[in-house]
């Protein structure tokens, strides 16, 4: 007889409830379908007080935050700019759009996050060329928060501005204080995978008010303040809508039910593969940081073991990732320089994420246990 098939268990799937069906009848009978409103409104002030008072700026997507972050911070056609080579492509992308040069730096084994004293070296390396970076972006990568104290300090030594990309690292904390807020521009990103999603969206986090509305303008296709239409410079399309903030308004009220679920989940896969000996859970590395736990991943020593999870977890409709194929690795950015010792490339090659997603029920954490038992005991 032929069984049902299972549903696939998905590593970061969106989920909503009526709260938002209802949200998003509203902000359409309210008429105002613009990237303005009272929706917007409501959201930003929620998220400047969650981002302890900074002024923050909704957008499209998180890549058109780090793309106006590097506008901000000064990037031009011809710099360099340095970035954790360890990460999701779109940290990087938005370098090439302002028609600069991303030069790579490697992780450090604690945070799997940009290395400081590579960093510093990185730094050196390009001064002694004359090329002095004009930014550097440091990532959060899964949640994770990166070694910020440090990096800041490097940052500050040489002024150079930090863009703190905090897109997986919603509810991540350092210090007791959010990622988002520690670089001189921080973004988050709500594309449908994030921990609160409205499909796409994004944020960036700055300082003073005058950056806020040249972000706006920017974000607005710079719209001069004239009767007619005038443009002096380049104007880009990136500001959030009304539709998703309304969404997101919602999902926001969940933010900490979500992230205390993940946290269990976390618990979940360390007491379970801390059961088997050459798989390690990544974990937080010091007192003074609180990771989201946006997706949980797993270092496996032996590429055997690592092949029999897999295949475990396939039969078992049990998604998973490689953990990020590194940035200097990439062929878009072949004969991009990269400072570093490759750890990032042993993660890649021994990693895997696995579901996480803060609506993952008890039956699906009992799947995926099965699947890794019966790993371990044909292993
Ligand atoms: C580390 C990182 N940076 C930037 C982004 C870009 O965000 P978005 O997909 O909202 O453009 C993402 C998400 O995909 C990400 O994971």
């Amino acid at each position: 007889m032929n069984q049902k098939p299972k549903s696939n268990i998905k590593l970061s799937p969106s989920f909503v409830s009526k709260l938002e069906l209802d949200a998003v009848d509203m902000a359409l009978a309210s008429n105002e379908l613009s990237y303005y409103g009272t929706y917007i409104t409501e959201l930003e002030t929620r998220f400047r007080a969650y981002f302890n008072n900074k002024h923050v700026v909704l957008t499209n997507s998180g890549t058109s935050a780090i793309h106006l972050a590097l506008i901000m911070a000064g990037v031009e056609k011809g710099d360099e700019v340095l970035c954790q080579s360890f990460t999701f492509a779109a940290s990087a992308f938005p370098i090439t759009y302002c028609g600069a040069t991303p030069v790579f730096v490697g992780s450090e084994k604690q945070s799997w996050n940009m290395c400081p004293s590579t960093l510093e070296q990185a730094i050196e390396n390009r001064i002694k060329y004359c090329k002095k970076p004009k930014a550097i972006v440091v990532v959060h990568s899964y949640g994770m928060p990166c070694n910020m104290e440090s990096i800041k300090q490097i940052a500050l030594k040489y002024r150079i501005p930090i863009i703190e990309d905090a897109a997986e690292a919603l509810g991540s904390k350092v210090n007791k204080i959010a990622c988002g807020v520690h670089g001189d521009f921080g973004i988050v990103s709500f594309n449908t995978n994030k921990i609160i999603t409205a499909a796409s969206g994004g944020l960036i986090v700055c300082k003073t008010e005058d950056q806020k509305r040249r972000i706006v303008r920017l974000a607005t296709q710079a719209k001069d303040e004239t009767i007619y239409y005038q443009h002096s410079e380049t104007g880009y399309n990136y500001k959030m809508n009304n539709l998703n903030a309304a969404i997101l308004n919602v999902q926001f009220q969940s933010l900490e039910d979500r992230l205390s679920r993940k946290k269990n989940i976390h618990n979940f896969y360390s007491d379970l593969f801390g059961r088997f000996k050459g798989i390690s859970v990544q974990k937080e590395y010091s007192e003074n940081i609180r990771s989201n736990f946006w997706l949980n991943c797993i270092v496996v020593d032996n590429m055997e073991l690592k092949k029999c999870l897999e295949k475990q977890f396939s039969e078992a409709h049990v998604e998973t990732k490689s953990l990020w194929n590194p940035m200097h690795l990439q062929p878009v950015f072949a004969g991009a320089q990269y400072f570093g010792n490759r750890y990032e490339e042993e993660l890649f090659k021994k990693g895997l994420c696995l579901p996480s997603g803060s609506n993952l029920t008890d039956d699906d954490l009992y799947r995926i246990q099965v699947a890794v038992e019966s790993a371990m005991s044909t292993f």
